[in-house]
């Protein structure tokens, strides 16, 4: 049986893209697995099955050191065996977006895609407008992909979204700014956290789960 997984990596097209560690190739693959997952199992149960990508990057990326692109998460999504009905994708870098749409085009021109330029905090609303809207006669099931470099996801954005009925996969590699931000972010009154999580009194909790430890 072939799937998407078979075909992560891709040829350098020309336009730009970003740059990800070795580790990033494992992650695509289990991006790609729960999409695939999930774009088939749900596909006779709900009349619309939309994916959001609020991170969404330029469809690219190449491996840091090495000439290896492998297929972003908006593309791997484009490329299942049972496409979504709708796709969604935010990204707040301007060349990154401009490249995924040229990317989306080629691969999937039929899809029906709507790109939101900027923060997917600032154009939350944005976001749901895109969403079909759902009713009896049309009930739609969204997958949400909440992918940021670091702690910049802010919680009210979430929240926003749940408004419908959405699956979030929400991937906080965060050691590297959690580790090196941690002085800042748990003595400090940076909100970046509580604006993660949606609430202040973390530091607290963090404190008596950690006895005070790094
Ligand atoms: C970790 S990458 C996501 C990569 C993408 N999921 C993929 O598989 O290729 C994070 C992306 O989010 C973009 N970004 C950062 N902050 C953002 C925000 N607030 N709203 C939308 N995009 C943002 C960055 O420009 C970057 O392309």
């Amino acid at each position: 049986m072939t799937n998407s997984l078979d075909n992560l990596r891709v040829e350098n097209d020309g336009l730009v893209c970003g740059e990800v560690g070795r580790w990033a190739e494992t992650k695509h693959r289990l991006i790609s697995l729960y999409d695939e997952l999930f774009a088939t199992g749900m596909k006779n149960k709900w009349e619309q099955r939309v994916y959001i990508d609020l991170y969404g990057g330029s469809g690219h990326s190449q491996i840091r050191g090495t000439e290896i692109r492998i297929k972003g998460s908006p593309v791997l999504a484009l490329t299942l065996p049972c496409p979504f009905d709708k796709y969604i994708f935010c990204e707040e870098s301007e060349p990154l977006r401009s490249a995924l749409k040229i990317r989306g085009e080629r691969i999937a021109p039929h899809a029906d895609i709507t790109y939101i330029p900027g923060s997917c905090d600032d154009k939350i609303e944005e976001i749901l407008r895109a969403i079909p809207r759902a009713s009896a006669s049309n009930r739609v099931l969204s997958l949400c992909l909440v992918d940021p470099f670091d702690f910049g996801i802010k919680f009210e954005t979430i929240r926003k979204l749940s408004s419908g009925f959405v699956d979030f996969l929400v991937l906080l590699a965060v050691g590297m700014d959690a580790n090196r931000n941690y002085d800042h972010y748990v003595d400090g009154d940076h909100p970046k956290i509580d604006q993660a999580l949606g609430n202040k009194d973390w530091r607290e909790r963090w404190k008596n789960f950690s006895g005070g430890r790094k």
